[in-house]
């Protein structure tokens, strides 16, 4: 089976120019002017752009969370993905307390059976005693080479200080990469009960509750954890001002500290926690949303490389049955939010239109970078001969008004209701096959492989 794309101007990272694509089966094979114009399928690309698939490094699907599961899983969940031009993504397995790692890996493999496209995992570690060390190295070989963190929700996920040096010694000698949710769990946790009993139950307590002095605070502990074990580190999901500036720091003074941001802290704010009817709720998620200032801190470390990535932290509950959990105290709403489909939407039409990011750094933290970071490029995350044919066609024309009547991801509300946005995918191969066509879906559940993953190339800026 050959695909050849015409015309098409194609973007990367550090490239921009117009050539035709040649792909045989699943891999870019010819990149040029003048390629042989016959092929099985041919693409007119003209007035468009070809990017590298999108990468998202952080979702949950069929999470058990908070008394109930995220509503996405594989299949819908990476269908939705591929809907918005992202064709690979990293999930987390979670390990619960006391389970071997290993059986963790089983149970989250299963699920990924239905993918759409393709994925890798990070496993979440909550218990990790001096002689499961070796269960690590044990994921590494398996091609797991990323391990979540927990400073925040003590009693379910969170781990001690000493866990985590323990988790990061070993990875500075096997290569992974160590992610961290970095909020002080135990500090939050007392202004939660304070809260309660003194009767703030609404959804915007869960901000109020959540200070942004508690992530600095525990991203300046995670990354003096990291030096102290000579260890890199990935701060996810970073919100605000007072994170970014402990990592600016730590990365002036060389340390290998990284991070991502997701487009709900460059977009959304601490106000949409207030709003009425308790629609608060669909911005209940961790860390929560801050005061509007922050959003030009993150814009600001996008643009600088003190932030790499833009993930989604994909992690929906419907508004129905599920954030109604929590209608009676903020604390019972499970803490998530959907996002998985909209990420280079969003971050085109309000980073490179708007002209806060260029084109190419567009490209570079939606894909390449998220690539580099977590051990899957040239594979993916680029436009190169031998790399896999996860390919969008992108149209930096099309229109689109983001709504939950429209999107694709398996829950009743959008975060980004009404947002008007442009520039879409248009065409999305994933390992060759066209499994997005002008709004129609040909792909199917399965068809996405499991990603083993190279380690974490430390030498990387
Ligand atoms: O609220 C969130 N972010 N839910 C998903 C779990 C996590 O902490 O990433
Ligand atoms: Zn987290
Ligand atoms: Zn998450």
């Amino acid at each position: 089976m050959s695909t050849l794309i015409k015309n098409g101007r194609i973007v990367t990272a550090d490239q921009d120019y117009t050539a035709d694509i040649y792909i045989e089966r699943d891999t870019i094979t010819n990149i040029g002017g003048a390629l042989p114009q016959v092929a099985d399928t041919v693409i007119d690309a003209k007035g468009k752009y070809v990017i590298p698939g999108g990468i998202d490094v952080h979702t949950h699907m069929d999470m058990p969370f908070g008394g109930t599961t995220s509503s996405d899983d594989f299949e819908t969940g990476t269908r939705a993905a591929a809907f918005g031009g992202t064709t690979c993504l990293i999930d987390f397995a979670i390990q619960t307390k006391g389970q071997k790692i290993r059986e963790a890996l089983d149970v989250w493999w299963k699920k990924g059976e239905k993918a759409t496209v393709d994925y890798s995992l990070h496993m979440i570690v909550t218990d990790l005693p001096e002689a499961h060390l070796e269960d690590l190295n044990e994921m590494v070989r398996e091609g797991l080479t990323s391990f979540k963190l927990f400073m925040a929700y003590p009693g379910v996920l969170m781990v001690d200080d000493a866990t985590i040096f323990r988790a990061m010694k070993q990875t500075a000698a096997n290569g992974a990469l160590v992610c961290m949710h970095a909020e002080n769990g135990g500090v939050i946790d007392l202004l939660i009960q304070k809260a309660i009993a003194e009767g703030k139950k609404a959804p915007i307590y869960h901000a109020l509750t959540r200070p942004t002095t508690a992530e600095g605070e525990a991203v300046n502990r995670a990354i003096a954890l990291a030096e102290m074990a000579g260890a890199p580190v990935y701060i996810v999901h970073l919100s605000s001002a007072d994170a970014l500036e402990k990592v600016s720091e730590a990365r002036d003074r060389g340390i290998p500290a990284f991070a991502e941001t997701c487009p709900q802290y460059l977009l959304l704010s601490i106000e949409d926690l207030d709003r009425p009817n308790f629609e608060g709720a669909k911005y209940v998620f961790t860390p929560p949303l801050r005061e509007k200032w922050h959003q030009d801190k993150l814009w600001a470390g996008l643009k600088k490389n003190t932030l790499q990535v833009v993930s989604t932290d994909h992690c929906p509950f419907c508004f129905k049955e599920q954030k109604e959990l929590g209608r009676d105290s903020f604390a019972k709403i499970p803490n998530g939010g959907p996002g998985v489909e909209n990420r280079l939407q969003l971050l085109f039409h309000h980073g490179v239109n708007m002209k806060r990011i260029s084109l190419n750094r567009w490209v570079e933290i939606v894909s390449t970078a998220p690539a580099k970071m977590f051990g899957l490029y040239p594979r993916k995350g680029t436009i190169s001969i031998g790399s896999d044919a996860d390919l969008v066609i992108w149209d930096p024309n099309a229109e689109l008004t983001i709504s939950a009547h429209t999107h694709h991801m398996r829950v009743d509300y959008s975060m980004f209701e009404g947002f008007k946005v442009k520039g879409n995918a248009e065409i999305v191969l994933s390992r060759g096959d066209i499994v997005v066509n002008k709004g129609v879906w040909n792909g199917k559940a399965g068809r996405g492989h499991f990603i083993k993953r190279d380690t974490f190339a430390g030498a990387w800026r």
